[in-house]
Formats: C-alpha cells, structure tokens, sequence
C-alpha cells in the first residue's frame, strides 16, 4: 500500500485570462478544501468532487453557476468523473442543477448507466433530491450577447468543416471563438493516501454554440479518463479533444512513461495541430502533470502541505 504520494491538482480552463487573480483565488479555495479531506482520510473520488463543486458555485468560471449559454440562451452542461478501478459517472447537457457534477456523482454510484443527457439527466437529479436551480449569470448573458453581436461565424465554420483524408484542422477550425474567448472548464485530479486517483471535469460549454452540442467534459475518455496508470482532466476545445480521446491518450502513455513526460509530448502535438487545449494529471506514483497549448490556463496544485498556483508558474521547479 502507498501511503506517501498524496494531493490535488485543479484547473479553471485553458485560454486568455485577464484577471488572474481572482482565477488563483477560485482554484486556492477548491484545491484547498480537496487537500484538506484528503489529509481527513477522504479518498480521492470525495476530493475531487468537493473540489469541483466549489469551482462550479463559483461564478466566474464557465461551469455550474456562470456556465456559458447556447446560441439560443439555454443552459447545457456536461460534467463526469472517474475512478481509476473504471467507475464512471457522466450527465451532459443537463440544465436546471446548480452542480453537475454531483449528479454525474449518483449516476455513478445509484445506476448501472454512465452517461445520461439532457431533460433524462434533470428528471434523474429531481429523483435524487437536486433542486431546480438557475446557473444563468449577467456575465453569462453579456459574453452570449457579444458572439450574437459578431455572429456565430466560428460554429458555421465547424459545421461546414470536413476532414476527408484525416488532415489536421486548420489553424482557425481549432481556435477558440472570437470573442469572448473564454475557456473556463473546471477540473481535479487526486491521489489519495492509498495512492487511489480520481478525476472530476465540469463544464458550461463554449458559448454560443448550436443546442444539443455535447463538449469533452462529459465524455469518458476524451476530458475525462483514469486509470491504474494515471488520470487526467482536460480544458479546451471540446470538438478536438473528443476527436483524439486526449484524457485517455495521456492516461495511456503513463502506462509507459512518466506523467510529466506524456503530458509534454501530447501537448506538443497539440500545439503542432493548433488545437486550444490544456490538461492537469497525476500518474499512478504520485507523479503530477499539467500543461497547456492557450496563451494561459489556471492552475494549481498542492502536495506535501504546499500550494502552488499558475500565477506563481516562473518561481515554480518543475
Ligand atoms: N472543453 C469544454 C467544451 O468544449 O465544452
């Protein structure tokens, strides 16, 4: 039994971050309250959770409350979890809930499905005792507002988008949507005192995007994936990342290699096919992973009683 390796690793997106400091102070209070049940003997599942929750009730970020809306106003949003033993839990485009993650929490512990999708993932929540809840923010409101004002020429461009010979994306099919660009997907990683991992993703989605679009965050293997060799979260352009199972693709290179080695080379392939894309992780020894294509992505850790943040990234020893 592995009784050192213990801690969290959080992310609140991948992209342009103007404000910096309020993004580490959101991630400071989920990662510490993660590490805090933690050393409480709580198992990684239980921190992870607790984690997300705090960043989804916090409305600057683009999940739970804050969530961005679709074209047309609504509220879709897609979160999941899993352990490394392969227990998975995942709702998506799951609207009136103030915590997504909470319900993809049940559907993991109370049914025999994984994944359950819109007014049949609300009707779930109502049966599990989540309450009607609107996540819908002024902010929210605004940043939809800019994309109508600019049209939604991006999503236009990725419907009409066809990839016949297995070409990469141009640079523009996979950068972020303009305006606005804002990527503020939430997610932890944890490794327990038993060395058990877990991974918890939740998501309001990219804004102004057709109804009924479902994002990486819910899907098993694409933002969220653990197994005995690691687990990983992962932010950015949902499309992409379901595209090339990126959460898996990372998990699997730990089978051979260390977590800091697969996150570098996948993310560096990332970056060769221009895709706006982050990821944070933990390998099965403790061995914690983050890294990132966006100009920024917050983040931060804390192991062995220390917390370390995204902002602090040019003091860090990696
Ligand atoms: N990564 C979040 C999304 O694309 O929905």
């Amino acid at each position: 039994m592995n009784s050192s390796p213990l801690g969290i690793v959080c992310h609140a997106g991948a992209g342009t971050i103007d404000d910096k400091a309020a993004y580490a102070a959101g991630l400071t209070e989920a990662i510490d309250e993660g590490y805090r049940l933690l050393r409480q003997s709580a198992n990684a599942m239980e921190a992870v959770v607790a984690a997300v929750t705090i960043m989804e009730d916090n409305p600057l970020y683009d999940a739970g409350t804050g969530s961005d809306l679709t074209i047309d106003g609504q509220v879709e949003m897609d979160a999941s979890l899993m352990t490394q033993e392969g227990r998975f839990g995942g709702v998506a485009g799951i609207t009136g809930v103030k915590n997504p993650i909470l319900v993809a929490q049940k559907v993991m512990t109370e049914t025999d499905h994984l994944l359950v999708c819109g007014l049949g993932a609300t009707e779930f929540a109502r049966k599990m005792g989540f309450e009607d809840y609107n996540v819908v923010t002024e902010r929210a409101r605004t940043r939809l507002q800019k994309v109508v004002d600019h049209g939604s020429k991006y999503f236009l461009k990725m419907n009409q988008q066809r990839f016949p010979d297995g070409a990469p994306p141009t640079p523009e099919a996979g950068a972020l949507p303009q305006p606005g660009s804002k990527m503020g997907t939430v997610g932890a990683v944890a490794i327990d005192k038993h060395g058990n991992l877990a991974v918890a993703t939740s998501s309001g989605g990219i804004v102004g995007r057709m109804r009924g679009r479902v994002g990486d965050s819910a899907i098993l293997g694409a933002g969220t994936y653990a197994g005995l060799s690691g687990a990983v979260s992962c932010t950015g352009h949902g499309e992409e990342i379901m595209r090339r199972s990126l959460a898996r693709d990372i998990v699997e290179r730990m089978k051979t290699m260390p977590g800091s080695t697969a996150m570098t080379l996948v993310v560096a392939e990332a970056r060769r096919k221009k895709l706006a894309f982050g990821a944070i992780g933990f390998d099965a020894r403790g061995g914690i992973c983050y890294g990132h294509t966006t100009p920024d992505m917050a983040y931060g850790y804390k192991v062995a009683e220390r917390l370390f943040l995204f902002t602090e990234e040019k003091l860090r020893i990696r």
